[in-house]
């Protein structure tokens, strides 16, 4: 299977995780994008949904998916997103596409995440996939020299700018042996806005596509 089947497939099997009659968070990438297809086919079923990006916000609307604002919302019973990369304890890194503070407020606000993905996304160590960091535009220089004093390689993500208004630095060379000490270190730069570090609100279930079927870890 081709890492697009992959994610079709665990997309579908998603569906199983949907709570019916309450509004579930909806992430953002190429794998929400085929949950996303996927649920329309059961869209009566739920109250409506939370966005984790415009993009993600977009594409409910096109299928006739409600779409709330999260401010209104007191409970939402489980979120589904991609990662970039998930551990064996279900830290991940997300934030690819750049929606990593979005997602890791929908993710807090979830009762239950579900993170879907193809199997390639699973490793030892996380850090090959470079990390995302939402920077405030003005911190950007200072923010990259602190990434540089905890042995990364901060790259600015040239001419992208988040739904926030903010900067992407995707930083290489890591080798993430402490997510949970890391995520928080990170978070105590100022002018950071959210790293792409979601361990302390790590995913509760990982659904892997593969070519022996779906595989679940929690
Ligand atoms: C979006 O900002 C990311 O967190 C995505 O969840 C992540 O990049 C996974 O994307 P794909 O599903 O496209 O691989």
């Amino acid at each position: 299977m081709t890492p697009d089947e992959k994610k079709q497939q665990v997309a579908k099997a998603a569906l199983e995780y949907v709570v019916e009659d309450t509004i579930i968070g909806i992430g953002t990438g190429s794998t929400a994008n085929y949950f996303i297809d996927a649920l329309a086919s059961i869209k009566h079923k739920i109250e409506g949904t939370v966005a984790s990006s415009n993009a993600t916000a977009e594409r409910l609307k096109s299928h006739g998916i409600p779409v709330l604002d999260i401010n209104g919302v007191d409970e939402i019973s489980v979120y589904l997103d991609g990662a970039d990369e998930s551990n064996r304890y279900l830290h991940l890194i997300k934030g690819g596409g750049g929606a990593l503070t979005r997602e890791k407020i929908v993710a807090a606000v979830s009762k239950r995440f579900v993170c879907i993905a193809d199997d390639s996304k699973l490793v030892d160590v996380l850090g090959k996939f470079p990390l995302p960091i939402e920077v405030i535009p003005m911190a950007r220089s200072y923010v990259a020299r602190q990434l540089v004093k905890l042995g990364g390689k901060p790259v600015w993500r040239d001419g992208f700018t988040t739904d926030n208004g903010n900067v992407i630095l995707d930083v290489h060379n890591l080798q993430i042996t402490e997510p949970v000490k890391f995520e928080k270190e990170l978070n105590e730069i100022t002018g950071v806005v959210t790293n792409g570090l979601f361990a302390t609100r790590r995913a509760d279930v990982l659904l892997l596509g593969s070519d022996d079927g779906v595989k679940v870890l929690d």
